[in-house]
C-alpha cells in the first residue's frame, strides 16, 4: 500500500478525522448553459460560518476537479484569481478574503461533458445529457463542499439548444420555462428540501415520459414520470407499476408519505450503477426500468421492482435523513436494502426472497469477508469511496439491520425508526445516532450489539448437542476469523432463531431467538419427550458460517419436515455440499440424495419457486470457498467436475420425474411476470437444465423446441443456456437467430454476451476474446463490458480458471484497457481477482502475475490501483 503525504491524490481518509464544515450554505442557485463540449455553470451559494466550529474565521475551502475556472466574486465583488489558491482537488479562498460570517459566493466554471467518459459528474450518454454525483461527482459540475453534512436547498435554471434537448429536468418541482432567442429554451426547477450536493440530478435530451399519478395517504396529488428515450414508451408499465406500489408500502410499513408535486425516473444507456436516488429525479440504468415479455426476464422484472422500491424508499432514508460522512454509507444503504427486501418479501414470497437474498450475500459478501478485501460494515478508512459502495456495506449493512429487528421485535423496531425520523428529519446522521434512537425507543443496550458494525469478518458459528432422557443442551461457540488490519475479534451478540423437531417430524419446540453474546454459551430446553433435532439459525438469523457435523440421514430428515423454509432449503444445500466434497476426495455420489430431492419435487404442497431453489447445486465460487474453510486449496478443476457429476446423476436418477414435473410447470395464457408464474418457468426451467445434464437426445429437443416456441424471454434464454453451455449442435443456429432477432436491443444483446460468456466450455477464453471484437460489444459502455467481461470473470469457473492463464490474461487486458475511460467500473470488475489466495499455487501464480502486472500500469486509475494493491496485500 502506498503512503502518500497527507495533501496527496491517493491519501487515506479516516472516519477518526472528521470535522464539522467550517461553512454551511443556506441556498444555492445554479444556471446551467447546456453545450456537448462546453458546458458554462454558473454557481450562486449562499454561505454562513458553521455556528458549531470556534475560533478565528476559517478559509473556504471548496472541492473542484477538472473545472475549468472562469471567474469569481463574493458579494458582487469580483474576485482576483491570484486571490485563490488552487490545486488538483479544488480552491481555497483565504479567511482574509471573506467579508464576514456569511456571504454570497459566485463561480462560473466550463466544463466538458462530451468527453467525460467516467460517467461521474455532468456527462453525455447518446446524446442525453445526465449526471451521476454520489458520491462526489458533483465537484467536477463547480467548486463547492461537496460533502454530506453540508445540505441546502438548490434552485437550478438550465438552458439548451430545444431542437436537440426538448427535455430539461434537475430536482424537485418544476418552476418557469420558456423559449429564448436562436432555438433554446430554458426551464427552471426547485428543490425546497435541503440536500447533499451528491443528491443533485440534472437530465437534458430527446426523451418522452410515460406518465401517471398517485395520491398519497395525507391527500397530496404526486405526477409520476418515467423518461425514457422514443421507442421505449411501452416497456416502462412495470416500472410504474413498481413506483407506485414501493410508495403505498412506505406509507402503510413505515408511515412515510412522499413529499413533492412530482417524482421522475430517467432510464440511461451509460451508467456506472443499479440506480441513483436523486431527490424526486432518480437517474436509473435503463437494464433495471425497461422491460418487456419479449425482452426481459423474470429476474429483470424482479429486479426492477426492487431497485424502483430502493431508490424510492430512500427519499426518506438517505434523502430526508442523509449520511454525516461517507463512512456512514451503511446508515442509508443497509437500511434502505433492509427495506426493499421486505418489500420484495411482502409483494412476492418472503421465504423466497430470504434465499435469494442469503445466496447473495454467500456469493458476494462472504467471499468479500474471506478475502483480502474484507472491512467492517463501517469502514474506519478509504483512498476512493467509489470502492466501498461493497457487498459488506449493502447486504450485510442490511442483515444487521435485520438482526436489530429480531432482538428489539417488530413493535420495537418501528418504534424506533418512528423516533429516528421525527428526530433526525433534515439532519446528516451517524450510526451512532441511528442505535441511540433504537436504545431510546427500547430502552435496550445496544452498545455489544454496536460490534457489528466496526468488527469485519463472518462469524463462524459452531455447536454441540447433549440430551439427557428429558433436557436437550445446545451449546453455541463463535469465533471470527481474522482479517486485514484486525487481528483479534471480540464476540458479537447474534440472534440464533432455533426450533426443536421431534423424530416423528413434528415441530416440539416453535422457534425462540437465542442471543448468543458469549464465545461460548449453552441453552437448555427441558421437559422434552424426546430427543430432538435441532434447527439451528432459522430464516438465516445472522450472517454467520453454521458449522455443524451432521450425517445424510439427519440432512435428509431437514430437508423434509423442518417447517422452516429457509431451513429446509439449508439441508438441502448442506448436503449437496458435503456430497461435492466428498466427490473432490474421490468419493462417490450416494443414491439417497436423488430419493431426496426426487420427494421434495414431487411434493405439490410446496411453492414450485422453492422447489427450484432446492434443485438447484452450489456454484464453483461458493464450493472453493466451502474448501478454504475447511483449511484446503481450491483445484477449480476438481470441483467442476465435481458438480458436473452431480448434475448428471441427477439428470438420470430423476430423469422422467423431470420430464414430467416441466410439463406440469407449463404456464398456460398470457405472459405474466408475477411470482406464482415466475416460480412455474423457474421450476420448469431447472428441470430443464438437469434434463441436459443427463445428455439425452429428448432433452436436446425439448430445450430447442423450447427456444423455438418461446412467446417470452425467461423461456428462451434459458433454453439457449442450456444449448449454448453444453456446446450442443442446436446452440450455434439459435444463437445466430437470437441475434439477428435482438440486433437493434442493447439490453437484449447483453444477454447475447453473457450466455456466451459464460459457457464452460475449455475455449471459453478465446470464445470471449472473438466476441470482443464483435460490433455488439460497446466495450466503453459499462453494460456491455459487465454483460462480456465481467460475466466471464464471475460466472464462468471454467473460462476464467483455465490452467494456462488465459482466462486471467483476457480479464487483465480488458480493465487495462478500460481503467482510463471509467476508473469506477475497472475497479469494481477488478474485484474478480479478490479470491486468487484461495486456489492452489499454480493459479495463484497465474492470478497474481496478472495482478502485479496491473498493478505496474504508469498510469492506474487511483480507483483500481487501491483494489489492486489492497488485493495483492
Ligand atoms: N446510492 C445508489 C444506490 O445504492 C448507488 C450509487 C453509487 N454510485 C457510485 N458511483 N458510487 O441506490
Ligand atoms: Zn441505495
Amino acid at each position: 500500500m502506498r503512503t502518500d503525504t497527507a495533501t496527496g491524490a491517493d491519501r487515506k481518509i479516516r472516519l477518526a478525522d472528521y470535522r464539522p464544515p467550517a461553512w454551511m450554505i443556506e441556498q444555492v442557485r445554479l444556471d446551467f448553459d447546456l453545450a456537448p463540449r462546453a458546458t458554462r455553470v454558473r454557481a450562486r451559494i449562499a454561505f454562513r460560518r458553521n455556528s458549531q466550529a470556534e475560533g478565528a474565521r476559517p478559509d473556504l475551502r471548496l472541492d473542484g476537479r477538472r473545472l475549468t475556472f472562469v471567474g469569481a466574486s463574493i458579494d458582487g465583488a469580483p474576485l482576483d484569481q491570484q486571490a485563490l489558491s488552487f490545486d488538483a482537488e479544488g480552491l481555497t479562498v483565504p479567511a482574509a478574503a471573506l467579508p464576514g460570517d456569511s456571504f454570497t459566493w459566485e463561480c462560473e466554471t466550463e466544463i466538458d461533458p462530451e468527453t467525460n467518459t467516467e460517467l461521474e459528474g455532468l456527462y453525455l450518454s447518446r446524446n442525453m445529457f445526465c449526471t451521476q454525483c454520489e458520491a462526489e461527482g458533483f465537484r467536477k459540475i463547480t467548486y463547492y463542499p461537496d460533502r454530506p453534512d453540508v445540505m441546502a436547498p438548490f434552485t437550478v435554471r438550465i438552458e439548451a439548444a430545444a431542437a436537440d434537448y426538448p427535455v430539461l429536468l434537475s430536482n424537485g418541482n418544476p418552476g418557469a420555462t420558456g423559449g429564448l432567442p436562436g432555438g433554446r429554451h430554458f426551464a427552471e426547477w426547485h428543490d425546497p428540501h435541503p440536500k447533499p450536493a451528491y443528491l443533485f440530478a440534472l437530465v437534458a435530451g430527446e426523451l418522452v415520459a410515460h406518465e401517471d399519478r398517485f395520491t398519497t395517504a395525507s391527500g397530496r396529488e404526486v405526477e409520476l414520470r418515467v423518461w425514457v428515450r422514443p421507442g421505449d414508451e411501452d416497456k416502462c408499465a412495470y416500472a410504474m407499476d413498481a413506483l407506485k406500489r414501493s410508495m403505498r408500502w412506505d406509507e402503510t410499513a413505515y408511515g412515510r408519505e412522499y413529499d413533492l408535486d412530482v417524482f421522475q425516473i430517467v432510464a440511461v444507456d451509460d451508467f456506472n450503477m443499479g440506480a441513483m436516488e436523486n431527490k424526486g429525479l432518480n437517474i436509473f440504468n435503463s437494464k433495471y426500468v425497461l422491460a418487456s415479455p419479449e425482452t426481459a426476464t423474470d429476474a429483470d422484472y424482479e429486479r426492477i421492482e426492487s431497485i424502483v422500491a430502493h431508490e424510492y424508499f430512500h427519499n426518506w432514508t438517505g434523502n430526508r435523513i442523509t449520511c454525516r460522512d461517507w463512512f456512514q454509507l451503511c446508515l442509508k444503504e443497509g437500511l434502505t436494502v433492509f427495506r426493499d427486501q421486505c418489500f420484495t418479501g411482502d409483494e412476492r414470497s418472503e421465504p423466497v426472497k430470504r434465499i435469494d437474498d442469503v445466496k447473495l450475500l454467500r456469493a458476494r459478501q462472504f467471499r468479500e469477508d474471506q478475502g483480502p478485501l474484507a472491512h467492517p460494515v463501517r469502514p474506519e478508512e478509504y483512498i476512493e469511496i467509489n470502492n466501498f459502495y461493497t457487498a459488506t456495506v449493502y447486504e450485510k449493512g442490511a442483515e444487521v439491520i435485520r438482526m436489530l429487528r429480531t432482538l428489539v421485535g417488530e413493535d420495537g423496531y418501528r418504534k424506533a425508526l418512528d423516533l429516528y425520523f421525527e428526530r433526525h428529519d433534515g439532519e446528516a446522521c451517524t450510526i451512532e445516532q441511528f442505535r441511540q434512537c433504537f436504545e431510546d425507543a427500547t430502552g435496550r443496550d445496544l452498545s455489544d450489539f454496536a460490534r457489528w458494525w466496526s468488527q469485519a469478518g463472518t462469524p463462524r458459528l459452531s455447536m454441540s448437542e447433549d440430551w439427557d432422557g428429558g433436557t436437550y443442551t445446545l451449546t453455541l461457540r463463535q469465533q471470527t476469523p481474522p482479517t486485514p488490519g484486525q487481528d483479534s475479534k471480540a464476540p458479537l451478540v447474534i440472534p440464533v432463531a432455533t426450533g426443536l423437531i421431534g423424530p416423528d417430524g413434528a415441530e416440539l419446540v416453535p422457534t425462540r431467538v437465542l442471543e448468543l453474546r458469549e464465545a461460548e454459551q449453552a441453552f437448555r430446553f427441558e421437559g422434552l419427550p424426546a430427543r430432538p433435532v435441532a434447527s439451528v439459525l432459522r430464516g438465516f438469523s445472522a450472517p454467520v458460517t453454521l458449522e455443524r457435523q451432521l450425517d445424510d440421514a439427519t440432512r435428509a430428515f431437514l430437508l423434509a419436515h423442518d417447517i422452516d423454509p429457509f431451513n429446509r432449503w439449508q439441508a438441502g444445500r448442506d448436503y449437496a455440499v458435503a456430497i461435492a466434497l466428498r466427490l473432490i476426495a474421490g468419493g462417490t455420489i450416494p443414491n439417497a440424495w436423488a430419493e431426496a430431492l426426487g420427494r421434495l419435487l414431487a411434493d405439490d404442497s410446496l411453492d414450485p419457486a422453492f422447489r427450484a431453489l432446492a434443485l438447484e447445486l452450489p456454484g464453483e465460487d461458493e464450493m472453493a470457498g466451502e474448501v478454504v474453510t475447511r483449511g484446503g486449496l481450491a483445484d477449480p478443476d476438481a470441483i467442476h467436475e465435481a458438480l458436473r457429476a452431480m448434475r448428471a446423476h441427477l439428470g438420470g436418477a430423476l430423469g422422467e420425474a423431470l420430464a414430467t414435473l416441466r410439463a406440469r410447470m407449463a404456464v398456460t395464457g398470457p405472459y405474466s411476470p408475477d411470482a406464482g408464474a415466475a416460480g412455474r418457468r423457474a421450476l420448469a426451467n431447472r428441470c430443464l437444465a438437469l434434463m441436459l445434464a443427463a445428455d439425452t437426445p429428448e432433452a436436446h429437443r425439448a430445450a430447442e423446441a423450447q427456444f423455438d416456441a418461446a412467446d417470452n424471454m425467461t423461456d428462451r434464454i434459458a433454453a439457449l443456456a442450456v444449448l449454448v453451455h453444453a456446446d450442443a449442435p442446436g446452440a450455434t443456429p439459435r444463437l445466430d437467430a437470437f441475434l439477428k432477432a435482438w440486433e437493434h436491443d442493447p439490453l437484449v444483446l447483453d444477454k447475447w454476451l453473457t450466455v456466451q460468456a459464460t459457457a464452460p466450455l475449455k475455449d471459453a477464453a478465446a470464445r470471449v476474446e472473438a466476441l470482443t471484437g464483435h460490433s455488439a460489444f460497446e466495450w466503453k459502455n459499462p453494460n456491455r463490458f459487465r454483460a462480456l467481461i465481467g460475466s466471464f470473470a464471475v460466472g464462468n469457473a471454467v473460462g476464467f480458471h483455465a490452467a494456462d492463464g488465459a482466462g486471467y490474461r483476457l480479464v487483465a487486458d480488458w480493465l487495462l484497457r478500460l481503467d482510463p475511460v471509467n476508473p469506477q467500473t475497472t475497479a469494481r470488475v477488478a474485484g474478480c481477482f479478490e479470491t486468487w489466495r484461495r486456489y492452489e499455487p499454480g493459479r495463484q501464480a497465474l492470478m497474481r502475475a496478472e495482478l502485479e502486472r496491473i498493478a505496474a500500469a504508469p498510469a492506474l486509475s487511483r480507483n483500481t490501483r487501491e483494489i489492486v494493491e489492497r488485493i495483492l496485500g
